[in-house]
């Protein structure tokens, strides 16, 4: 970084500070990771430099040999990891390509079906406080006292409403869902079944998880960092639908795919990031190694050792456990506010984030559960007995809230703890 620290040393000084604090801290937001050391050259990479608006062949500028190359990688890499027709890798985060897909199959005032707040959702998937809630309709089923998904409710709400989009996947559901359920409610209505698998993606690459591609799903969109350990852009993955049989589906203008293409571009973008897309390619390539599907196991073997000795230590999780690497914490029949418990964990360099849990009394800037992950801390090498100690420094520190000289010795422990486990590239 000898180029930063003369330029700018503010900057430099607070790279630095980062590095320290992700290194001697721990991360436990389950959305959150580590770009791996490949990810974050591609990235910085001379594909910065570049405009080029168009898809791979098809562009508005000169010079695209070698984005022509890159993107086309990326997107068959993509095509073969989820088993999609088609990809699309040029939306600039999760939330735009959401925007897109919304955008791509439905007009102003249509119906989505969609997840409840409490109930795990993001807020992309139609909060009220959100651009998406003034142009669509959004309609809300939720999960049944098992904490599993009510489909009873899904079809009424979809037979009574005919949603053009029925959207599964979430950002605070630990348990696998039945798309074949999902897949059936849809077709009954004509609406088009959308998975968002931000969250899981890594799961269905490592074939510990189903593909909702497989089960009859006509789109899915996952963001590429998270636990892809790629950097901050989406895939919006399709299956093509033959909707003129004189024609083959590619070239009719109505097919899901092409209308996905032209609400990324020109509907909501213009110029993709090729040094993202580069950073995408490589991402997935990695993805595809034996090393990325024994992270995978081993990340969920942590988060079910997490449920367990969570569970043992007297903590209450929302549905009793896992099936993914969310662990979600019901502080509801406790005195124990969430925010007490974040801010209790970060004294200790613990970050976790804060999360709804179903049908949640409190405000949504005062939720009663904390969300917990391990992807991060996996990527470090964090294994079951690892997992053992996390969760000790976690009780410990939940037990000690008011005493400031435990936390104080906590926190060095956390830090010698954290510093065994280095941060790839740093
Ligand atoms: C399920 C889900 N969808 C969409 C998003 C939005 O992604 P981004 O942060 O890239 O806009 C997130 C991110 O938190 C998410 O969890």
């Amino acid at each position: 970084m000898k180029n930063i620290q003369n330029v700018d040393q503010d900057i430099y000084a607070a790279i630095l500070a980062e590095q320290k604090r992700q290194s001697e801290g721990m991360e436990l937001i389950a959305s959150e990771n580590y770009q791996s050391p490949a990810v974050l050259e591609a990235q910085s990479s001379v594909f910065a430099n570049k405009y080029s608006e168009g898809f791979p062949g098809r562009r508005y500028y000169g010079g695209q040999e070698n984005t022509d190359i890159i993107e086309q990688l990326a997107i068959d890499r993509a095509k073969k990891i989820f088993h999609a027709d088609h990809a699309n890798v040029q939306a600039l985060s999760g939330a735009a390509a959401n925007l897109c897909v919304y955008s791509a199959l439905m007009n102003p005032g249509d119906t989505i079906l969609w997840m409840d707040l409490t109930h795990g959702w993001h807020l992309t998937h139609g909060a009220p406080v959100t651009f998406f809630s003034k142009v669509f309709n959004f309609i809300r089923y939720k999960t049944t006292l098992d904490g599993k998904v009510d489909f009873d409710q899904v079809r009424k709400l979809a037979i009574e409403h005919k949603p053009k989009i029925i959207l599964a996947w979430f950002s605070a559901y630990p348990r696998e869902l039945d798309y074949e359920k999902f897949v059936e409610i849809a077709n009954e209505v004509w609406a088009i079944a959308f998975a968002d698998v931000s969250h899981i993606w890594w799961f269905i690459a490592a074939w510990l998880l189903k593909n909702p591609l497989d089960y009859g799903f006509h789109v899915m969109m996952t963001t590429t960092h998270k636990s892809l350990r790629g950097p901050r852009g989406a895939l919006i993955l399709s299956k093509w639908i033959v909707s003129n049989p004189l024609k083959k589906p590619e070239d009719t203008i109505e097919n899901i795919p092409t209308r996905i293409d032209r609400a990324v571009f020109p509907g909501m973008q213009w110029w993709p990031h090729m040094n993202t897309i580069a950073a995408i390619a490589v991402a997935l390539k990695e993805a595809q190694t034996p090393e990325f599907k024994a992270y995978a196991q081993q990340a969920l073997k942590n988060a079910q050792t997490l449920a367990t000795e969570l569970t043992a230590r007297g903590y209450k999780l929302v549905t009793g456990w896992t099936d993914n690497h969310m662990v979600i914490i019901d502080f509801s029949w406790t005195q124990l506010d969430w925010s007490v418990a974040e801010k209790t964990l970060d004294k200790i360099w613990i970050s976790t984030s804060k999360s709804t849990i179903p049908d949640d009394p409190n405000p949504p800037f005062r939720p009663s559960g904390l969300r917990i992950g391990l992807p991060a801390m996996t990527t470090r090498g964090v294994k079951e007995e690892d997992t053992k100690k996390i969760v000790e420094f976690i009780d410990q520190a939940l037990k000690n809230k008011d005493n400031e000289k435990n936390l104080a010795e906590l926190k060095n422990k956390v830090r010698e703890f954290s510093l065994s486990f280095p941060v790839p590239g740093l």
